[in-house]
């Protein structure tokens, strides 16, 4: 009897050991993601620039405005378009002081001297960049004229000022532009040393680099 216990209990150690352990079943996975690429189309740009060559301070006699070379760099590290605001009538001197002199009577007499050309269609850009030198603390009279013909498109765009100067910074570039063109969304601007554009490009690639990637537009 004991021996037939002893076989018994083999034989359901034996079963046990066939019908268990079965492996638990795997819990279902859950299908893998697709991949979300954000489709964000680049935006459209457009810099618009006033500049003048000739004698110009610190810097002698360019042959590439400083402000034009600031523009430039602009326009190749965004891929955007570029329009040169030219004066109708180039009443512009090209000795330094005589400059000064027309530009001050400019400022006093608060004219709004007429540029040439065609203005590209505005509406297709996304962001406009606005740059000039800094005349007598302030935007040159001709860019005025050219926010204040265009105001109505450029008051629902984005606007980036830039300046050169020989120390006067911005000079307030981007607060006269808001109040030249109510309704625009405005960026900070930049402002960059003359001389530098003539003889430090490296550097001032560096910061208008840095200054463009920290926009948000
Ligand atoms: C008419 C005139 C007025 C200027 N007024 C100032 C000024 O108020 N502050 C300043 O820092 N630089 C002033 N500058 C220096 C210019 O802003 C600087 O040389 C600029 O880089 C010239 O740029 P452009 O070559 O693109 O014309 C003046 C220059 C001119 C010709």
């Amino acid at each position: 009897m004991k021996k037939l216990i002893m076989i018994l209990l083999g034989a359901l150690l034996m079963l046990s050991a066939c019908s268990g352990n079965k492996p638990e079943e795997e819990a279902p996975q859950p299908a893998p993601q697709e991949e979300v690429t954000e489709q964000t189309e680049d935006p459209s740009i457009l810099v618009v620039y006033f500049s003048r060559t000739g004698e110009q301070y610190t810097v002698g006699v360019i042959d590439h405005g400083n402000t034009a070379i600031m523009a430039e760099m602009i326009a190749e590290e965004t891929g955007a378009d570029l329009f040169e605001v030219l004066p109708e009538d180039d009443h512009y001197p090209m000795t330094y002081d005589e400059l000064t002199e027309t530009a001050r009577s400019e400022q006093s007499e608060n004219a709004r001297p007429a540029y040439a050309g065609e203005v590209p269609d505005l509406t297709q850009y996304d962001v406009i960049f606005l740059g000039a030198p800094v005349w007598w603390g302030d935007w040159p009279m001709i860019m005025y004229t050219f926010f204040e013909e265009n105001a109505a498109v450029l008051s629902e765009k984005t606007l980036v000022p830039f300046s050169t100067h020989e120390g006067s910074g911005l000079s307030g570039f981007d607060r006269k532009l808001s109040k030249a063109i109510d309704g625009a969304t405005i960026l900070e601007g930049l402002a960059i040393r003359g001389n530098d554009c003539q003889n430090r490009q490296d550097s001032v690639r560096e910061s208008v680099k840095e200054w463009i990637s920290g926009l948000t537009y």
